[in-house]
């Protein structure tokens, strides 16, 4: 079976130069070429995050020195993708024509396009019938990020207490659903506004971080994940247990300083871990392991709003205002 590909062309948005929103414009180009063992995806949606506003700007300076020096080296930016496969490349077995998948192309930028190539081998799972599109894209970003933190780097137990700070945002609203799932007891720092919302996904306890500050408390928490990165380990050390860990998505010096450091007096340390520059077959298995979760029902996309491919400009303006809930999913055309 068949599913009939236009030859030529396709919309894609597309970053000539690095600048503010509007430096991102929806344009027709070529179909993506592709290998024997290559699938060709038709997107159905796609995200936009931090990261994506961070490539597009080069702010900060060092995406530079993966994206392109003076300009993107590739102009069709992002990273999740969901779709249908609309043509499999002759040595292509996992999958066929029809099927629907979800995964990343990172770390080459490439999904906010209509069409998308990708290696069979690479992040790419069929997704779970309860799952639509846009959670489909939401998830893969936010799990493939959230999940090595808590799993890899936290190692997080049944019974260990868990505070994560940005509980609202992409990735919180799915590290507070793992960390329930893996048995931890879960603080979650978020607005009054988000709280029913943290709630409804597992956080034991909320607490209002324009009324309190987390980290004012002894030796309450295992673990402390920040995952908008707005806090530091030096202010939550006190908040921690004896050989607990604070991890942080956003680099700093001074978290750079207390990995070489390493750990304290107390056993406590700090991390920055780098999901994105992750191996990608351990992707590939994280992808696998991220159908499951959803198909037995332990875990779910939260979508803060669905946007067409032509209001990209605005959805990067919307993002880097940081206060979205969940996801902001791009539908294509
Ligand atoms: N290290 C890596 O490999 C890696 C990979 C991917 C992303 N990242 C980084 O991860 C960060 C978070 O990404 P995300 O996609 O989860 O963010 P996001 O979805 O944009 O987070 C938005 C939420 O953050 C909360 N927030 C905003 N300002 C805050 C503050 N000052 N303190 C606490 N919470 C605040 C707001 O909720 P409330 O108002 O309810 O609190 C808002 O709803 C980004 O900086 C991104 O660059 C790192």
């Amino acid at each position: 079976m068949t599913h009939p590909v236009p030859a030529a062309p396709m919309k894609a948005a597309w970053i000539e130069r690095y600048g503010p929103p509007q430096a991102i414009t929806v344009r027709e180009t070529a179909m993506p070429v592709m290998g024997p063992s290559d699938v060709l995806i038709r997107t159905r949606a796609s995200t936009v995050s931090l990261p994506d506003c961070a490539f597009r700007s080069a702010d900060p300076f060092i995406v530079r020195f993966f994206a392109g020096l003076l300009r993107p080296k590739a102009p069709i930016p992002g990273g999740a993708v969901a779709g249908e496969v609309v043509a499999a490349g002759q040595e292509v077995t996992r999958f066929s024509v029809g099927d629907r998948v979800f995964g990343t192309t990172e770390p080459n930028p490439s999904a906010m396009a209509q069409y998308v190539a990708l290696a069979e081998d690479a992040p790419l799972a069929i997704m779970p019938d309860a799952l639509d599109f846009g959670e489909a894209a939401g998830l893969t970003y936010s799990f493939l990020t959230a999940m090595p933190f808590l799993r890899d780097e936290a190692k997080l137990q049944p019974g260990q207490s868990i505070l994560i700070n940005g509980a609202a945002g992409s990735i919180g609203t799915v590290a507070v659903q793992l960390a329930r799932h893996m048995g931890a007891e879960v603080t979650a720092v978020c607005s009054a506004r988000n709280a029913d919302l943290v709630s409804s996904l597992g956080a034991d306890t909320i607490i209002d971080r324009h009324t309190s500050d987390f980290t004012n408390v002894e030796a309450a928490y295992d673990v402390i994940f920040d995952a908008v990165g707005k806090s530091s380990f030096s202010a939550c050390r006190r908040a921690l247990k004896p050989g607990g860990i604070y991890l942080t998505t956003t680099p700093s010096f001074a978290i750079l300083w207390a990995m070489l450091t390493g750990r304290d007096k107390q056993g406590k340390r700090g991390k920055l871990a780098t999901t994105g520059l992750r191996p990608l077959p351990d992707k590939a298995r994280d992808m696998l392991l991220l159908s499951e979760l959803v198909a037995e029902g332990k875990l779910h996309g939260v979508i803060d709003r669905v946007m067409p491919l032509e209001a990209i400009a605005e959805a990067h303006r919307y993002v880097e205002q940081e206060t979205k809930a969940g996801d902001v999913i791009i539908e294509m055309p």
